[in-house]
């Protein structure tokens, strides 16, 4: 799960698709990360924090890390929250044409994003989208299992 800053959208994202697939019993190894690394080693936004305690679940134990080359190694897909984010991972895994980089909505509906709400403070949008990715996402892969 990768966004800019690794403290807004992908915790909440991490932390949702982390609950889904607890909860179809799958072995799953979900992580985040920003592109940016403004804000590494931070623990999440305090509002985030908040929206995701509100909808039961927990992302205080998370800190924020900047996306690694080795990501592309240790992960079978890289999902972004929009679109500037898909074309930065494009760039750091231009080495790997065969590693998965999707925008997470794209499973929903390919315009669709999950806008920053680092400055208007929409959490509870962004969360409800994160929600419908994930479980398109798992729809999509299950379907093959
Ligand atoms: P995120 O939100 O990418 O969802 O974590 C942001 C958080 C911080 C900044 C930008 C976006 N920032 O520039 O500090």
């Amino acid at each position: 799960m990768v966004c800019l800053g690794n403290i807004c959208r992908s915790p909440m994202a991490q932390a949702i698709m982390e609950s889904l697939v607890r909860e179809k019993g799958l072995d799953w190894i979900i992580d985040s990360a920003g592109t940016n690394g403004l804000h590494d080693g931070e623990s999440p936004d305090v509002r985030a924090i908040e929206e995701i305690k509100r909808r039961g679940l927990k992302i205080g134990q998370q800190r924020s890390r900047k996306i690694q080359k080795s990501d592309g190694e240790n992960f079978d897909l890289i999902l972004t929250m929009d679109y500037y984010i898909l074309n930065e991972c494009k760039k750091i895994f231009a080495n790997k044409p065969h590693l998965k980089i999707e925008c997470i909505m794209n499973f929903v509906s390919p315009s669709e994003v999950v806008e920053d709400p680092y400055y208007d403070g929409s959490f509870d949008k962004a969360f409800d989208k994160i929600e419908s990715g994930c479980r398109a996402i798992l729809h999509r892969y299950l379907k093959h299992y």
